[in-house]
């Protein structure tokens, strides 16, 4: 089998162009959607994640500002700060980056968020809406994969689906789409019984499991089409050449910087055993910005009757 790649920042570029359309339309009616990022300590990969989320957005002519707090913030301040968020007529969507520092209760924080202006979709009454059905923020990443399967064509009706992992971010929201999408979802996870049989069985396989290409050779079904959610940072020598092996590149890079990302999936193994996959980096990351920027003009639309 040779796999070839689901190009997730093609896509992720085509939804931003269009995003940006939809914002200069909104913004000749003298609507521009306006996204508030919370930010709360150091976490590296977060704030590498929060700069992005705000460039992409200035770009694609969002009215976006990052709320940079120190690691020591309490849960009162995050609150006080969602609640003049909430009550702010320029801002359509808060998006909460997590993880929070230690100490602070998460779900109170998301759960403080109006759920008008839940770009993540993570406040429970829209998790209830979701599972329901109805019209709700669909979470980014999720929504980033569905849009990435429809628009390559990647069939799901009827199709066995297994998602690997069990997060609210991702593995629960994705279940619910899929299911919604005809498919036949299994839900697994670490303790998963026969984990490399199970999803060897697997039509598509969508790995969000946080784990160093965990997904090897004898998880993948032969043509299956593989989603790969993770970035891992790997700093070992054996860890590269587990994940990487004979590949010169890498390993230079490694020499050059001490680490190297790694999706869940184990690079070279997909490969082999792929029908479709997508590529760590350049596959799903992209997408979830993309559709962040989407889901900011969607709220913005709903809550301005636009
Ligand atoms: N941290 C990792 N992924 C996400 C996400 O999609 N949204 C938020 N708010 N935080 C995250």
């Amino acid at each position: 089998m040779t796999a070839t790649i689901l190009d997730g920042a093609k896509v992720a570029a085509d939804i931003r162009r269009e995003t940006a359309e939809s914002v200069a339309e909104l913004a000749a009616r003298g609507a521009i959607p306006g996204l508030s990022v919370i930010v709360a300590g150091e976490d590296p990969a977060s704030q590498v994640y929060v700069r992005n989320k705000e460039k992409l957005a200035r770009e694609a002519g969002i009215r976006a500002e990052t709320l940079r707090f120190p690691a020591t913030v309490t849960e009162a301040m995050l609150l006080a700060e969602i609640g003049r968020l909430n009550a702010a007529p320029e801002v359509d969507a808060i998006l909460v980056q997590l993880p929070l520092p230690g100490g602070i209760a998460t779900s109170r924080v998301l759960e403080a968020i109006d759920p008008a202006k839940d770009v993540d979709g993570f406040h429970p009454l829209n998790v209830g809406r979701l599972v329901q059905g109805k019209r709700a923020p669909v979470p980014c990443t999720p929504a980033g994969i569905m849009e990435l399967l429809k628009r390559e064509s990647v069939p799901l009706r009827g199709t066995r689906a297994v998602v690997l992992g069990r997060s609210d971010i991702v593995g629960k929201p994705m279940a619910t789409l899929l299911t919604k999408a005809d498919a036949t979802v299994t839900v697994a996870h670490s303790k998963t019984r026969d984990l490399p049989a199970l999803c060897a069985e697997a039509d598509l396989l969508v790995a969000a499991i946080g784990r160093p290409a965990f997904v090897t050779a004898d998880f993948i079904g032969e043509g299956a089409v593989v989603i790969d959610v993770g970035i891992n940072r790997i700093d070992t020598i054996e860890e590269v050449l587990r994940c990487f092996p004979g590949d010169e590149a890498k390993a230079a890079a490694f020499a050059a910087k001490g680490s190297l990302l790694v999706g869940d999936v184990h690079p070279a193994d997909v490969k082999l055993r792929a029908s479709r996959y997508t590529p760590v980096p350049g596959g799903v990351g992209p997408l979830t910005i993309a559709l962040l920027l989407a889901n900011t003009v969607d709220l913005c639309r709903a809550r301005r009757g636009l």
